[in-house]
């Protein structure tokens, strides 16, 4: 059977970096408050001239660098973001055109957080179902510019970036020793909208909006959500959490996480958090994550790594492959 094997990563961060302290000067918070209630302890903004599409555009270029493949190699583009450049045309339209593709095609998903997990599911179907050989999946975003920057319950959680990963389908066994995208559990429920959202959109307000969540209510749902997805994954395809080698989770909140890995009885050793340093990025969380722990040499090949998130709508979902 074909798997979906990763064959490049990369990663790419605006300019400006924005500690906590910094944003006691924008609303009333305090570095304390921000790193014992979530763990974060800075998040890159961006600044003028930096887009989704720009910072996905150069975690694609590292990402095609990292594989030593060119967009020649690339048959598809997916990007994962909830804050495209334009309402359209898509975000990985643009980027395509700024990598200097013109062959292929490229869509965008949106799936909030769960973005990216959504997206590497995607390609892996176009992949398996021979649509595709080699797919540039990217997750991007630029949170900062739908926060409401007096909404401290908000603005103090977010950040920019981007992550790519490419998948290329290769001929494998069919065992859970090949490498590759192993299994995927997708979900989503609608009745949960008005929990996390934006409050405005091209359709109902005619303007882009701000970011509004029930935080409280978000963090009561994430673990059983996030769990449950990951479970499923174990159960179909007979693996067990003691032999994951990493969970890399979405990073919107250290506790979330924490309580999520202690559920299913996954050592804190083997989680990636990138939390403290990003904020929550949303799509691009997850790649962001798996760069930093694949470029200093802690995710290797032949690794059993599960990705997860849990985003508004809700969406919720879980990945395992193998490095
Ligand atoms: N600085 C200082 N005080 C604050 C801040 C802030 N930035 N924000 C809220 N407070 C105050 C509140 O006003 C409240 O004060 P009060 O008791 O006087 O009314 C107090 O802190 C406690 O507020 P809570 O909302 O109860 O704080 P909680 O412990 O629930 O933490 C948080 C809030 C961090 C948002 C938490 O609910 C959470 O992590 N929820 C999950 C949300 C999340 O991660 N969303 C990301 C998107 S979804 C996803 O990616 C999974």
């Amino acid at each position: 059977m074909i798997r979906s094997v990763v064959r490049g990563f990369g990663a790419a961060l605006p300019k400006r970096v924005v500690t906590n302290r910094e944003m006691e000067d924008i609303v009333d918070t305090s570095d304390d408050w921000i790193v014992q209630r979530t763990g974060i302890r800075q998040r890159y903004i961006a600044g003028e001239g930096e887009t989704t599409s720009s910072l996905g555009d150069a975690a694609a270029r590292a990402a095609l660098d990292n594989a030593g493949l060119t967009v020649a190699d690339i048959d598809l583009i997916i990007c994962a973001t909830s804050t495209p450049d334009n309402t359209f045309p898509a975000t990985a339209v643009k980027i395509q055109n700024m990598l200097g593709m013109s062959h292929g095609f490229a869509f965008d998903v949106q799936a909030v957080c769960t973005g990216f997990v959504y997206a590497v599911t995607t390609a892996d179907a176009y992949i398996r179902g021979g649509l595709a050989k080699r797919v540039l999946v990217i997750g991007a975003e630029t949170f900062s510019r739908i926060l409401d920057w007096n909404d401290r319950t908000t603005c103090v959680l977010f950040g920019d970036g981007a992550g790519a990963l490419i998948l290329e389908g290769v001929e494998s066994k069919g065992t859970t020793d090949d490498r590759g995208i192993l299994a995927a559990s997708l979900r989503s429920d609608g009745a949960h909208r008005d929990k996390l959202y934006v409050d405005g959109g091209p359709s109902s307000t005619g303007t882009v909006g701000k970011l509004r969540m029930e935080g409280r209510e978000v963090f009561k749902h994430a673990v059983g959500m996030i769990t449950d997805v990951i479970q499923a994954v174990f159960d179909s395809t007979g693996t067990t959490p003691d032999q994951l080698d990493w969970l890399v989770p979405h990073q919107a909140n250290r506790r979330i996480i924490d309580a999520s890995a202690k559920k299913l009885d996954i050592p804190p050793e083997k989680v990636v958090i990138t939390v403290d340093l990003h904020g929550n990025t949303s799509a691009a969380s997850i790649p962001l994550a798996i760069a930093t722990a694949a470029s200093d040499g802690r995710i290797k090949e032949g690794d059993l790594v599960m990705l997860e998130a849990m985003g508004g709508g809700f969406t919720w979902g879980a990945v395992l492959l193998r490095w």
